[in-house]
C-alpha cells in the first residue's frame, strides 16, 4: 500500500473514533444517562483507580513540607480538643460514632484510627490544609491556624493506639487545660504582611461566597441570592451603607449584621487575613 493512502486511513480512522467518543460523550451528559444518585456506588475498578490517584496526588504534593517536632504532648493534647469539635462529627473517634451526616456521605469519610499506617505526617498536615476535591473533605487552612493543624497531626499520632477510654481520657485532660477554642474567628489577630490577592480568590470559594454571588474568575454555578460583584471596584457604596473601600469591605465581610442589622447576608465569621485577602481581590474586578 502506497505510504499516502496509508495515512489518509490512519488519519480517517482516527478522527471518526475521536467524533464517535465525542458523540457518546454528549448523549451520555445530555442524555442524563449517567446516574447521580448517592445511593449508586461506583464500580470497584473505578473506586479503586480513584483512591490511587488521590493518594499518589497527595505524596507528591506534600514532599516538600517541612515537618515539625511532632513529639510534643501538650500539642496533641490541644490536637484532642480540636479533633473533637472539628473532626467527630464527619469521622467519628474511637468509641464515638460520626453524626448522621457524616454517617451518609459519599465518599465515606472513614474513622481515621489507622491513618498513620497509610500518611505520614506531612501527608497529614496537606490533606487536612487543603481538603479533598470532589469528597466534602474541607480545607481547614481557612478555619484552622497553621499551629492548630500540626497540633492535630500530632494527636493523630497518638490517636491509631486509643482504645475509647483512652479517648475520653484524653478528652477529659484537654478540658481541664481550659484551653481556648481552636478555629479562627473574626477575632483572630492579623498576621502582618501585604494582602494577598490569590488567596482572596480561594477564599471566596471557601467562605461560601459562591453560593450566594455570582463572582468573574471564580468557578461556580449563576448564582442570584446577594448582588453580583461584578465591576465592583467601580461601585460607590458597600451594601448602601458604606462607602467603597479595602478597609470597609474587609469590616463588612466580618461584622455584616452590625453593619446593617437585618441584612439578608449572613455573617459567616470570616477571620481578619481572609477578609483582607478577599477585599483585594473583589476590588481587582474593574
Ligand atoms: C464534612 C465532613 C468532614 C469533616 C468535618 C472532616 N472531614 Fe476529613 N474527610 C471527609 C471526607 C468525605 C473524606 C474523604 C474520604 C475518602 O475519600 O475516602 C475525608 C478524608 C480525610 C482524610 C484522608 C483519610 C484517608 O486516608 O482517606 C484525613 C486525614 C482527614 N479527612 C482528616 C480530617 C480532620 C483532621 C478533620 C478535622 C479537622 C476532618 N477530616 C474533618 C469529610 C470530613
Ligand atoms: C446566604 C447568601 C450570602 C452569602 C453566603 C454571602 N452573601 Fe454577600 N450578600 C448577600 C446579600 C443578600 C447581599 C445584599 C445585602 C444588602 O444589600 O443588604 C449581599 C451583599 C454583599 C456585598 C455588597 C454588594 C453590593 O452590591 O453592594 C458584598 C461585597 C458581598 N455581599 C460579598 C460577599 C462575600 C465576599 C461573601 C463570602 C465571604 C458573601 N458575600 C457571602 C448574600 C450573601
Amino acid at each position: 500500500m502506497p505510504k499516502a493512502k496509508l495515512f489518509l486511513i490512519v488519519a480517517a480512522t482516527t478522527l471518526g473514533l475521536a467524533l464517535a467518543g465525542l458523540l457518546g460523550g454528549a448523549l451520555i451528559v445530555y442524555g442524563g444517562l449517567y446516574n447521580v444518585a448517592a445511593t449508586r456506588q461506583h464500580w470497584q475498578v473505578t473506586h479503586s483507580v480513584l483512591e490511587t490517584a488521590m493518594r499518589q496526588s497527595v505524596r507528591v504534593r506534600a514532599r516538600d513540607i517541612q515537618e515539625p517536632p511532632l513529639a510534643d504532648e501538650r500539642a496533641a493534647l490541644r490536637g484532642a480538643a480540636c479533633f473533637s469539635d472539628k473532626c467527630v462529627q464527619c469521622h467519628g473517634a474511637p468509641g464515638v460514632a460520626q453524626g448522621d451526616i457524616g454517617k451518609s456521605m459519599q465518599p465515606l469519610p472513614g474513622p481515621l484510627v489507622d491513618v498513620n499506617r497509610h500518611w505520614r505526617p506531612r501527608e497529614l498536615y496537606w490533606l487536612v490544609r487543603h481538603g479533598l476535591k470532589m469528597t466534602g473533605m474541607p480545607a481547614w487552612e481557612y478555619r484552622l491556624a497553621d499551629g492548630e493543624i500540626w497540633d492535630l497531626v500530632a494527636f493523630m499520632q497518638y490517636l491509631p493506639g486509643l482504645s475509647a477510654t483512652q479517648y475520653d481520657q484524653w478528652q477529659q485532660k484537654a478540658t481541664a487545660m481550659a484551653l481556648p477554642a481552636c478555629g479562627r474567628s473574626s477575632s483572630t489577630p492579623m498576621p502582618p504582611g501585604p494582602a494577598d490577592v490569590q488567596r482572596g480568590r480561594q477564599a471566596l470559594h471557601q467562605h461560601a461566597c459562591t453560593a450566594c454571588h455570582s463572582i468573574p474568575g471564580v468557578t461556580g454555578t449563576a448564582a442570584f441570592v446577594g448582588p453580583p460583584l461584578d465591576r465592583f471596584a467601580s461601585r460607590e457604596l458597600i451594601a448602601g451603607t458604606l462607602p467603597n473601600s479595602q478597609e470597609n469591605l474587609a469590616r463588612w465581610l466580618m461584622h455584616t449584621q452590625k453593619i446593617k442589622p437585618g441584612t439578608a447576608m449572613p455573617e459567616l465569621g470570616v477571620a481578619p487575613q481572609d477578609a483582607r485577602d478577599i477585599a483585594a481581590y473583589l476590588l481587582t474586578l474593574h
